[in-house]
């Protein structure tokens, strides 16, 4: 017994093996079998600790480790708790109690998503408080609005350090995330007096309706070296919008002739090039290839974003400018107003003290354990099946060369309780260039129902 005021917990553990493993898996099991529900608040590691003869230090590792996973959350003032949607489904007559399908009924497999449960919640904080405490009174009112120069001058060394980006933090424009940028990009190119951009197919629809909004936009086909430069010098096009590190959604990165040949375009009609680094940081088995910002800074302009790195609710964006678009940017800049300065501050201090890369580090040896169980399990369950694009990145392509049609495979994933996405939603011109396939995404389910999300996706295509 124990005199704490806190909440109890009827915990039992077997008496072998090591007391923080089989705590964790008691805990697991509890949830996972629906007896602690979500929101359920845990008592505190103390408590627990006294509740079960364990040493405290053991209860706050397992507390820990759950919340990596995913099934609890830790807040401060509300103490540790069951997160939502960790319960299996009930048990239904005809299916079985490890059915897929999770509680909250669907998994998500969609591309464009970064693990929300891995946001840097402690480093974030940290800087937050750092920023809240130390800033000087000018950040709260009207600001530069290319950002602050703290950030820019921490993302001007960390861009040069990770992807080989030259640029000075005079000619970098802090944005709210590359969706704002390719806004900003569009309007400053018609003012340029640009009429047509080309842009890789497929792409995502929003980023071409925001270009089409003011631009003619060429469709310029993309196949395994990258996007099409013969297609591209037909186009007519003046700027060329594209992904070389790991295009979306086809996964290609591209091949080094492909692009000098892209660079040659740029210097033969005085083209510019916008390269989109939406996922740069993310590559898995081979070097990273440096950005190609970094042999043409005068024609590209290299666009990144913590979408994927961090997480959309922060949604930073930068735009590293050549010297002749940075006024009419800076000015377009202005008129969007600037993106908010506090975030700005946080970022360029978690940089400073090595939370950014330490984050990115972690993040990167998850996602590349997420892709390996998604390869094992496509080649042991789906032997048809070809996994593309997984050098990098948060996604892979799966092409089903034999499936009737692509909206079959959708049909067949969404009856499993799995959202996926098609890749013709992605295209724009001729749809039989590839085979029926679907964009997976594996970073967003939580680690606890990733294996499960997998089993269901397999289990619904095999049924095709
Ligand atoms: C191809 C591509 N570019 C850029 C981004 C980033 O856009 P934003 O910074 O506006 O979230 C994403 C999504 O994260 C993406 O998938």
């Amino acid at each position: 017994m124990t005199d704490a005021l806190g909440p109890e917990l009827l915990l039992e553990l077997p008496g072998w093996g090591s007391r923080g493993r089989a705590l964790e898996e008691a805990l697991r099991s509890a949830i996972r079998g629906g007896r602690l529900v979500a929101g359920t608040r845990l008592p505190s590691s103390r408590d627990l600790a006294s509740q079960l003869g364990l040493s405290r230090g053991t209860v706050t590792q397992a507390y820990e480790q759950l919340v990596a996973e995913g099934w609890l959350t830790a807040r401060q003032g509300s103490g540790t708790r069951v997160a939502a949607g960790t319960a299996e489904a009930p048990v239904r007559s005809g299916r079985s109690a490890g059915s897929a399908e999770a509680a909250s009924g669907r998994f998500d497999l969609r591309p464009g998503r970064p693990d929300a449960y891995a946001f840097p919640r402690e480093a974030w904080a940290r800087a937050m408080r750092h920023v809240l405490r130390e800033a000087p009174t000018e950040v709260f009112g009207f600001g530069d609005p290319r950002g602050r120069i703290e950030l820019r001058t921490a993302l001007a060394s960390y861009l040069g350090r990770t992807r080989g980006v030259r640029v000075d933090p005079a000619n970098l424009i802090v944005c709210s995330g590359y969706t704002q940028a390719l806004g900003l990009l569009a309007e400053v190119f018609t003012e340029l007096g640009v009429r047509t951009a080309g842009m890789e197919d497929p792409a995502i629809g929003d980023h071409v309706r925001l270009l089409a909004g003011r631009l003619r936009v060429a469709a310029v086909p993309v196949d395994a070296a990258g996007l099409r430069v013969d297609a591209l010098r037909d186009s007519g096009a003046e700027v060329a919008v594209c992904t070389p590190a790991h295009q979306f959604p086809l996964g290609v990165s591209m091949a080094p002739e492909r692009r000098s040949e892209l660079l040659e375009w740029a210097d033969d009609n005085l083209g510019w090039i916008v390269e989109d680094d939406y996922d740069g940081e993310f590559r898995y088995d081979r070097h990273p290839i440096a950005a190609l910002q970094s042999r043409r800074p005068s024609r590209i302009v290299y666009a990144g974003s913590t979408s994927k790195t961090i997480g959309p609710a922060v949604r930073l964006g930068w735009i590293a400018c050549p010297p002749l678009l940075l006024e009419p940017l800076t000015e377009a800049k202005r008129r969007a107003r600037e993106t908010r300065p506090l975030e700005q501050l946080a970022l360029a201090r978690m940089i400073e003290l090595g939370d950014y890369d330490r984050h990115l580090r972690t993040m990167r040896r998850g996602y590349q354990r997420r892709r390996d169980t998604l390869v094992a399990a496509v080649r042991s369950g789906l032997p048809d099946v070809r996994v593309r694009g997984i050098d990098a990145g948060l996604h892979a392509l799966l092409e089903l060369p034999s499936a009737p049609s692509e909206r079959a495979v959708v049909e067949a994933a969404r009856a499993a309780s799995v959202d996926v996405h098609p890749l013709g939603e992605y295209m724009r011109g001729d749809r039989d260039r590839h085979p029926p396939s679907l964009v997976v995404g594996y970073a967003t389910p939580p680690a606890h129902s990733y294996p499960a999300a997998l089993d269901a996706l397999i289990r619904g295509l095999r049924r095709l």
